[in-house]
């Protein structure tokens, strides 16, 4: 296996990540009472997080609850007050994320 096809295999076995902050808060406002579940499962529900592609993983507090729900995509972008019909965007920015990443084809 060359350099490439190692760091292609690298990519492939390690799929992007999108965290969902799901906290619950009972004395302010929190992610999970602003719909975070039902981001959580628009995000479930996208073919890419389906296969493998894109990993959706829960997360603990943000430390933006009153901005919430808050998603994370590691090593790209932080967003707030998402919304379910935000899932095929948000799993397109990690696909691109993950793309940034892939090797160079010589
Ligand atoms: S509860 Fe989600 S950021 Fe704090």
């Amino acid at each position: 296996m060359n350099a490439a096809q190692s760091a292609t295999s690298m990519v492939m076995t390690n799929p992007v990540k999108i965290y969902v902050c799901t906290n619950l808060q009972f004395s302010s406002r929190s992610c999970s009472g602003q719909g975070a579940f039902e981001v959580l499962k628009a995000l479930r529900a996208q073919p890419e997080v389906k296969d493998g592609t894109v990993s959706v993983l829960e997360s603990v507090c943000m430390g933006y609850c009153g901005d919430g729900p808050n998603v994370k995509i590691i090593g790209g972008g932080f967003y707030h007050a998402v919304k379910p019909s935000d899932a095929v965007g948000l799993v397109a920015a990690a696909m691109a994320q993950q793309m940034s990443k892939s090797p160079v084809k010589h």
